[in-house]
């Protein structure tokens, strides 16, 4: 398997708890970027790709015309007869009834929506642009032209935000029926508005919400699939497990992350040095790794123990002591050789990660 990712750095408007690569939607920069996407491409003609997934910031700010391009680039530089699956990340306040209308024709098969709260005081805090109601409209009209594999992301322990709250969003967002749930616990990153004001999250309270999300999500036949993931139906993102299945992937675009032919690169953070530099036929990777027997195998340690399937046995040979002492205080459970997560340490499991490498 090889995936395809794409990162679309533009946003309406930086939220304030966001630290991850975009800047102001400006229409003639959005041109630039899409031919350098064009150009960055043709590194890899042709390549077959099994899963796409189209990311950002928000690639819903851009027009159907953008879009449209953004597509055809895809599709004309890489091999995209065999896809699995092709999910694109949209955000309700640019999300229009055309553009919807025109991801579905064009066989998007995912959609993924920053939805966050379903409660508007909550998304004002947050610094979001939309309301509850501007997501149901286009997440009930996703649903009534086709799309039957739709992600809904949460954001928990929200500023001021209480259990009750919690429970009623992840009720709601239950009766939405949709397939697919992603959860993260805020997190406040340095250059963001919430550092500055030195909002802190209640990482008690957050493990709080998160034992509950796991138990009601149960209770509706979501699968815990990984850490922060929950699907029905199988419904599980195939793009995404990739990447904790340690296998490789492309990444165009600005801040972008590869996985290639046993490298890992990471492309220029800045959006319009990136843009530059593919249009002087400069560098734009400013990050290239050989990864080796032993990166590849603590890197099978840290990304496939988010999976509830678990690690193989084999990968722990010399660990033993380590995940033994786990294993007695309950964190780590090995059935069938496989090493897995118990739910108690999911919250926890970052630590626990460090330890095993
Ligand atoms: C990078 S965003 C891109 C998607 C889209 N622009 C949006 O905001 O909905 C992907 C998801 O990461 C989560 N996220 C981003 N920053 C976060 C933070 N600081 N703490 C917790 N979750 C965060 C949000 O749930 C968001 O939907
Ligand atoms: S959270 Fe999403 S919409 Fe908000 S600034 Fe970050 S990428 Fe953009």
């Amino acid at each position: 398997m090889l995936g395809l990712y794409v990162h679309i750095p533009f946003c309406k408007k930086k939220c304030f708890y966001c630290d991850f690569v975009s800047i102001e939607y400006l229409e003639e920069i959005v041109n630039n970027y899409l031919k350098a996407l064009q150009a960055e491409s043709l590194k890899y003609k042709n390549e077959k790709v099994d899963t796409v997934y189209i990311g950002g910031g928000t690639p819903s700010v851009l027009s159907i015309v953008q879009l449209e391009k953004l597509i055809s680039i895809i599709k004309t530089n890489f091999n995209v007869s065999n896809i699995q699956e092709f999910t694109i990340e949209l955000n309700p306040e640019s999300t229009t009834k055309e553009k919807l209308e025109f991801l579905y024709k064009s066989n998007i098969s995912r959609i993924s929506f920053g939805l966050q709260s379903i409660f508007d005081d909550n998304l004002n805090i947050l610094g979001r642009l939309h309301n509850y109601e501007k997501f149901k409209n286009a997440y009930y009209y996703a649903k009534e032209i086709g799309f039957i594999n739709i992600n809904v992301d949460l954001i928990y322990g929200i500023p001021n935000q209480t259990l009750q709250n919690w429970t009623d969003t992840l009720k709601e967002v239950i009766n939405l029926d949709s397939q697919h749930i992603s959860l993260y616990p805020l997190t406040v990153e340095t250059n963001t508005l919430f550092y500055k004001k030195n909002v802190e999250p209640n990482t008690d309270l957050q493990a709080k919400m998160y034992t509950l999300a796991c138990k009601i999500l149960k209770e509706n036949n979501f699968k815990h699939y990984e850490i922060s993931n929950w699907a029905k139906e199988k419904k599980y993102s195939k793009h995404n497990k990739l990447y904790w299945q340690n296998q490789e992937y492309i990444g165009l675009g600005t801040s972008a992350a590869s996985y290639y032919k046993r490298y890992r690169y990471k492309n220029n953070t800045n959006v319009l040095k990136y843009i530059e530099n593919i249009f002087n036929n400069k560098n734009i990777v400013i990050e290239k790794e050989y990864i080796t027997d032993e990166l590849y195998k603590k890197e099978n340690i840290m990304l496939g123990l988010r999976l509830s399937e678990g690690v193989d046995i084999e990968y722990f040979k010399d660990k033993r002591d380590i995940l033994n002492k786990y294993v007695m205080d309950k964190m780590l459970v090995i059935i069938n050789n496989k090493v897995k997560f118990t739910e108690q340490a999911l919250f926890v499991s970052n630590t626990i990660i460090s330890d095993l490498l």
